[in-house]
């Protein structure tokens, strides 16, 4: 393979980190699971609008491949390579009473977790059955939760589109054919071996073999955040106890995206701010005080709809998931805040 053709105008963190020394160091590695470091950057060669550009196919990827992983998990996440990572998953941590408690701004909340299983590749390298057998052994976790999280597992694989596409349309599953993950080989033998799990209410799900192995949501209307992460921890904690996850000292959980590391945790609102939203460089400058990443409502690379955003947490590595979702909080009511003013 040769150095790959990024334009000048590339701006994704593979086309600012990958120099041709760089690459030269990297290119005939290879991990255990056969993962390269052609595979490793695919997805942004392809795709040059890309915001990062580069996934992980197994834990080791982030070792063997560091010369060009270090650097981009420095840039995203402010994190060195001597750095620990710590975890604090007590809700009584969490400073957070209601901050829309009449309901004018915040449509929703949801916080969500990657978290992969351990020993075995991240989606980029996996084999058909090695997915297919994360699959029946999550489920069989799963079908054993009690109480609130109690519910039924739903494959992709016979759903009819109706379907898919409603608990896409309500933001309850992940999108088909998503063009980055394709280029890393994340869609492969779609749609066998993914799916959602929820519970009645569809304040509790998880998606199976989507970017990550798993993806523990919960969410509601409102904005009772505190009350989201409590459900969010006891569902993890409850999971972990069936299904061992990957995870370092230095790098948290293990995942396919560098931008997820750490806590693996993206919390977040839908929230109301059309009048600050008419002036994106007021909206920006709060959202980058508290590290917030603004999205569209429905995920990443979409759009907003009347003047809703998605509104989340930028750092997931280096602090802890309350340190996490405080970030999303604190930055809420300061948006609220503003919104109130004008
Ligand atoms: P992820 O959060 O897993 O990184 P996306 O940004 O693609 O992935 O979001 C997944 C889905 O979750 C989308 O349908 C999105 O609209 C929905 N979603 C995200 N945040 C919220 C929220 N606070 N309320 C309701 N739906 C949400
Ligand atoms: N690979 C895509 C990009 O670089 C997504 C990166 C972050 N998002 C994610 N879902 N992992 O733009």
């Amino acid at each position: 393979m040769n150095y790959p053709n990024l334009p000048k105008d590339c701006t994704s963190m593979l086309c600012k980190h990958l120099s041709p020394e760089v690459f030269e160091a990297l290119k005939d590695k290879k991990t255990a699971n056969g993962f390269t470091l052609e595979q490793a950057i695919n997805s942004g060669v392809l795709n040059l609008d890309s915001g990062i550009g580069v996934y992980a196919g197994d834990a080791e990827s982030y070792e063997l491949f560091d010369g060009l992983f270090d650097p981009i998990i420095e840039d995203y996440h402010g994190f060195g390579k001597n750095d620990k990572h710590q975890s604090n998953l007590n809700p009584d941590d969490l400073k957070a009473p209601n901050p829309d408690p009449e309901g004018k701004f915040i449509v929703s909340t949801r916080i969500r977790v990657g978290r992969n299983v351990a020993n075995l590749p991240l989606g980029p390298a996996i084999s058909k059955e090695q997915r297919d057998f994360v699959e029946s052994s999550v489920v069989e976790g799963l079908n054993t939760l009690e109480g609130e999280l109690k519910g039924s597992y739903h494959p992709l694989l016979g759903m009819s589109k109706e379907v898919q596409d409603d608990l896409i349309k309500d933001h309850f599953l992940f999108k088909e054919g998503d063009r980055f993950l394709d280029a890393v080989g994340l869609n492969r033998n779609w749609p066998e071996g993914r799916g959602i799990y929820h519970n009645t209410d569809k304040t509790f799900l998880v998606w199976v073999n989507e970017e990550d192995q798993l993806r523990i949501i919960s969410m509601q209307q409102g904005g009772d955040i505190k009350e989201v992460f409590t459900r969010l921890v006891s569902a993890i904690k409850s999971i972990e106890t069936k299904v061992p996850f990957s995870y370092n000292d230095h790098l948290g959980y293990i995942t396919s995206c560098p931008t997820n590391l750490g806590t693996a945790m993206r919390a977040s609102v839908h929230i109301a701010v059309p009048k600050l939203a008419e002036d994106m460089d007021a909206f920006k400058a709060i959202t980058d005080k508290h590290h917030l990443q603004i999205r569209g409502i429905h995920g990443e690379h979409s759009q907003s709809e009347g003047g809703v955003y998605d509104i989340s947490n930028l750092r997931r590595l280096g602090i802890t998931e309350v340190e996490a979702v405080q970030d999303m909080y604190d930055g809420v009511v300061a948006l609220i805040t503003a919104e109130k003013a004008l």
